[in-house]
């Protein structure tokens, strides 16, 4: 981590999102980076390896710091996900809670044209700098319909705290709809998150390998009680909508068992990512055409200003003229 990111992250508020936090650090590496000046293949291969040692150490560093602890380093681990762990907890994790990291960020690393990989490919296509293509991923990541889901299901299962309470939180949460504009449906906290996906129509895959791995994390770590709460939580939403579930579901109950707190969830989730943005990014640059899609627009037609918008408009001219 360059020294500027590491005094950055002191300044910022404690309050401050930690995937905030995150676009920040990135934006300020890039004038840090050695090979700042260079677009050439070896550069930016240099910056993404660069890129996948800064995400996993600043989302750590400002963990620490948001929490009142001092940033640590570490000289060597022995994975990425327990160097993660080690520069979070300050201490060696277990082979098995590195293990499980491993397989998450494994899972998390890519997954096609999601929003913040293309948002990241998009850039790129300009030609700007990797580093600028990574803010605009980590950017677009944090939004509720995108990663940030992550964080409002831990947030859910931690609401509704009892297994007894998922059926009738979901009928509410559901039944809230009914009556509401379009626009109004759209608003997350009337979505469950978790459920549903742009792209699939069936369960993600991924749903089922992170089931098992909540499942024994939730029994090992004494959390059985979260995971009943997904549980039934997923049989609710099975009987009463056709929505699949999606991976940021059973991954918040392996980051409950982690001991990650709710608003920390998809900083996780970048950790794993970067690999996946860097890798597009690459065969962007590679393989580069600007990306320009065309808009159809279907708005009213061409049609006269009305007399008191024109005068607006009069006025308005004239005083800038004047000025
Ligand atoms: C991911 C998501 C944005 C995909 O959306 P989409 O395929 O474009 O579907 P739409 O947003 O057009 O929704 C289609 C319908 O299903 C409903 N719906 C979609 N996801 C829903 C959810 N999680 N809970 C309740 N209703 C949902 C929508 O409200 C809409 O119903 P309406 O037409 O009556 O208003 C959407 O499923 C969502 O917001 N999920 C919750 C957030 C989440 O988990 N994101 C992570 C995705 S990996």
């Amino acid at each position: 981590m360059p020294p500027a990111v590491a005094d950055l992250l002191q300044t910022l508020p404690h309050d401050a999102h930690p995937l905030d936090a995150l676009r920040t650090a990135v934006s300020l590496a890039a004038t840090r980076d050695p090979d700042a000046r260079s677009n050439e293949p070896d550069a930016n291969l240099a910056k993404a390896f660069r890129l996948m040692t800064l995400v996993p150490e600043t989302v750590a560093a400002w963990q620490r710091i948001r929490t009142g602890r001092a940033a640590v380093s570490t000289a060597a681990a022995t994975s990425h996900a327990a160097y993660f762990l080690e520069l979070l907890e300050g201490r060696a994790p277990s082979r098995e809670v590195a293990r499980v990291l491993d397989l998450v960020l494994t899972l998390h690393a890519d997954h096609e044209l999601n929003a913040s990989t293309f948002a990241a490919r998009v850039g790129v296509a300009t030609l700007t700098d990797l580093h600028a293509a990574i803010v605009a991923a980590v950017a677009t990541l944090k939004g509720p319909r995108h990663g940030g889901a992550n964080e409002d299901v831990l947030a859910m299962l931690l609401e509704i705290g009892e297994p007894s309470r998922a059926e009738s939180y979901i009928e509410a949460r559901l039944g809230a709809r009914a009556g509401l504009s379009k626009h109004e449906r759209g608003n997350p906290r009337v979505r469950v998150p978790g459920f549903g996906h742009r792209v699939y129509r069936v369960d993600d895959a991924r749903a089922r390998v992170l089931r098992g791995m909540a499942k024994s994390m939730a029994e090992a770590t004494g959390r059985q009680q979260l995971f009943e709460v997904a549980e039934r939580v997923y049989d609710a939403m099975r009987a009463r909508t056709t929505l699949p579930v999606n991976v940021d579901f059973f991954s918040a109950v392996v980051y409950d068992a982690l001991g990650i707190p709710p608003d920390f969830c998809t900083s996780i989730f970048a950790v794993g990512r970067i690999a996946g943005w860097c890798a597009h990014a690459l065969e962007q640059y590679a393989d580069n055409r600007l990306i320009r899609p065309r808009a159809d627009y279907i708005g009213s037609a061409p049609r006269p200003l009305a007399a008191d918008q024109r005068r607006r408009m009069e006025t308005s001219i004239a005083s800038s003229s004047k000025s």
